[in-house]
């Protein structure tokens, strides 16, 4: 990539390990932004072809190396192991971004036991497994930070059909605000990004065709869907020290979709 970035001290790099930061969307765009903004990255995905893949990528853009490993959040002992590689290759962990998330649209008086589930699995408690692993990790280091990805589906009714979603989103938060109380004391930041519609392809096979039509225009304020690189920035910034003062809060990121203020 020619940026200048292989040419910094290895030792101001900080160490991230980011779930589902393989994937088409918002995940990689996160991984990206960190990889430039000088982070060491542990790249986790269950997707095993993209996980090494772009570790590879990355580590020939940058020229130096990035962590890929195989990981389904939802296998507790799986995610200490991948800690545990991630402990060998740079010593510890600084930053977690929890991204990893799962959706399946069923309207809740016809909603399997399997969807239920596997959504709470993935989006809630694969946040817990991670943070329950690391923070341990963070405090050992001296502080760290954490940014979780909810979603407005926490707050919002306009997605239909999205209980186990809405309500593992929502679920996201408070063990945000939770954690932030808890290891505010150890030097560790804890805050949510809850984004709107973030366009990816793989979304088409999620929502109905009606859901997209027109979305730009008529509830977006600012005349387009979201790119996973708005949520890139965004999340880099909370990781980073200028967000120092950040802790416990969600943040929107919707076009307006959705504002709270
Ligand atoms: N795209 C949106 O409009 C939108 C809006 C609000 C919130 N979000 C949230 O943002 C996050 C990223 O979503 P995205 O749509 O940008 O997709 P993405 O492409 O970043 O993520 C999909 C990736 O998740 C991985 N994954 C799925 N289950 C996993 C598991 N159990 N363990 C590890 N990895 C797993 C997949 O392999 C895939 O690579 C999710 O938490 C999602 O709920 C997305």
């Amino acid at each position: 990539m020619g940026n200048g970035v292989s040419a910094l001290d290895p030792a101001a790099r900080r160490v991230a390990f980011v779930t589902a930061g393989a994937g088409a969307g918002i995940g990689s765009a996160i991984v990206r932004e960190l990889a430039s903004e000088n982070w060491d990255v542990v790249i986790t995905d269950a997707h095993e072809r993209r996980v090494g893949e772009l570790a590879s990528e990355l580590s020939a853009a940058f020229d130096r190396e990035f962590l890929g490993i195989h990981l389904d959040v939802t296998d507790y002992d799986a995610v200490g192991r991948a800690i545990a590689v991630a402990i060998e290759w740079r010593g510890g962990i600084d930053g977690l971004v929890n991204s990893a998330g799962w959706n399946k649209l069923e309207p809740l008086i016809e909603m399997s036991r399997e969807t239920w589930q596997r959504t709470l699995d993935v989006d809630l408690t694969g946040s817990f497994n991670c943070m329950r692993q690391i923070l341990p990790v963070m405090i050992n280091r001296g502080g760290g930070s954490v940014v979780n990805i909810s979603s407005i589906a926490a707050w919002e009714t306009s997605t239909e059909h999205g209980a186990a979603y809405s309500a593992a989103k929502a679920g996201v938060l408070a063990l945000t605000r939770v954690a932030a109380a808890e290891v505010g004391q150890y030097g560790i930041r804890v805050n949510a990004i809850a984004p709107g519609l973030i366009f990816n392809d793989f979304l088409t096979k999620v929502y109905p065709q009606e859901f997209f039509d027109g979305y730009a225009e008529r509830r977006s304020r600012v005349g387009r869907v979201g790119r996973p690189e708005d949520v890139g920035a965004l999340a880099a910034f909370l990781m980073g020290e200028k967000a120092g003062y950040i802790t416990g809060e969600v943040y929107g990121i919707s076009g307006g979709v959705l504002p709270n203020a």
